[in-house]
C-alpha cells in the first residue's frame, strides 16, 4: 500500500462529493448518502454524458449537476467514477491535471488499483464495488486492500463510504468474485423474492402481501446470521423439524438444482 502525506482537513461532514456518471450506482449512492442524513443534497455533484437529460434527475434528489467532467471536478472535493468501466479511461484522463491531489473513489468494475496507476500515475485512488443496497444504507462496499489514498484521505473516504453500508477489505485477486457476489446478488435476491412471492400468490396470498411477507423474511433471516454469525445449515436444520414440512421444502429445492444453480450462476460471470 502506498501513503503519501498531504495537508488535506477535510472531513466527511462537509466534504462535496462528485460523481462521474450518475447512472444506477451513483445514484443508488446519493440516494444512500441524502438518507443517512449525513450529507446534505447541496454537497453532492454529478455530471453525465447527456446534460439535459441529467437535469432533471439531479433535480429530483436536489443535488448539483454540472455540464462535464472538468466542471464538476473543479466543484468538489472528493470524485466518485462512476461510468461504464470502458469510459473510465476516455473520461479522466483530459481531467487528469484538473484532479491533482483529490482523492478518487472508482466503482467501475474490473478497475484495480494497477490500473488507476497507469492512468494516472501519482493519483490517489481507492478501487471498490458497492451494491444497490447503498441506496438504503445498507449496501456492502467491496475496497481493494491496495490504493493510494493518504491516510487522512482514508479516513474521509471510508466515513463516507461508511454512510452507504458495511465495508469489507479484500485483496486485489478476490476483488472480481467478491464483487460479483455482492454486485449481482441483489438481482439474484431479487429473483428469489419474486418466485417465493409467486409461490404465495398461487396459494391465494395477494401480491402487495406476498411481497411484505418474503422481503421481511429474507431481510430478517440474513440479520439474524449476521448477529449470531451461525452456519447457514445451521439455520435451515433449525427450521426442519424430523418429518416436518420444511424438510419437505428443502428437499424438493434441491431436487430443483438451487444451490447449483446459484453457482452456476457465479460461474456464468466469473467464468469456471
Ligand atoms: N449497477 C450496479 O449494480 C453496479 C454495481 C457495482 C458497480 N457498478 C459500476 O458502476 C458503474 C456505472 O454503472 P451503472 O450501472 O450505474 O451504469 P449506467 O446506469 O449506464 O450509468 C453510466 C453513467 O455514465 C454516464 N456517462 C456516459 N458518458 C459520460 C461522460 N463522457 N462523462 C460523464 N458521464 C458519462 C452516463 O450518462 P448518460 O446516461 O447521459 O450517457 C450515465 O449517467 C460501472 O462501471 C459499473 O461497473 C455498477
Amino acid at each position: 500500500m502506498t501513503i503519501t502525506k498531504t495537508a488535506t482537513t477535510l472531513r466527511s461532514d462537509s466534504a462535496r462529493i462528485g460523481f462521474i456518471g450518475f447512472g444506477n450506482m451513483a445514484t443508488a449512492m446519493a440516494q444512500g448518502l441524502i438518507a443517512s442524513g449525513k450529507v446534505a443534497p447541496s454537497r453532492i455533484y454529478c455530471c453525465a454524458g447527456d446534460f439535459q437529460r441529467l437535469i432533471p434527475r439531479a433535480d429530483a434528489l436536489g443535488v448539483r449537476a454540472r455540464k462535464d467532467a472538468a466542471n464538476l471536478v473543479t466543484s468538489v472535493d472528493v470524485l466518485v467514477v462512476a461510468v461504464k468501466p470502458y469510459m473510465v479511461e476516455r473520461v479522466l484522463e483530459p481531467v487528469a491535471d484538473l484532479i491533482g491531489d483529490k482523492p478518487i473513489i472508482s466503482v467501475a468494475a474490473g478497475w484495480s488499483s494497477d490500473d488507476y496507476e497507469s492512468i494516472l500515475p501519482g493519483s490517489h485512488h481507492l478501487s471498490t464495488m458497492p451494491n444497490t443496497p447503498v441506496a438504503v444504507n445498507e449496501g456492502v462496499i467491496i475496497c481493494e486492500k491496495d490504493h493510494t489514498l493518504t491516510e487522512r484521505q482514508v479516513d474521509l473516504v471510508r466515513a463516507i463510504l461508511g454512510y452507504l453500508g458495511a465495508l469489507v477489505d479484500v485483496d486485489a485477486s478476490m476483488m472480481s468474485a467478491a464483487g460479483t457476489v455482492t454486485g449481482c446478488s441483489p438481482a439474484f435476491v431479487a429473483m428469489v423474492i419474486e418466485a417465493l412471492a409467486d409461490a404465495a400468490v398461487k396459494h391465494g396470498i395477494p401480491r402487495n402481501l406476498a411481497y411484505t411477507l418474503v422481503s421481511q423474511t429474507v431481510a430478517g433471516t440474513a440479520k439474524l446470521q449476521l448477529a449470531t454469525g451461525q452456519h447457514p445449515g445451521a439455520m435451515k436444520d433449525a427450521v426442519c423439524s424430523p418429518g416436518g414440512t420444511t424438510i419437505k421444502g428443502v428437499a424438493a429445492l434441491e431436487q430443483a438444482g438451487l444451490r447449483s444453480a446459484f453457482i452456476q450462476a457465479i460461474d456464468a460471470i466469473e467464468g469456471k
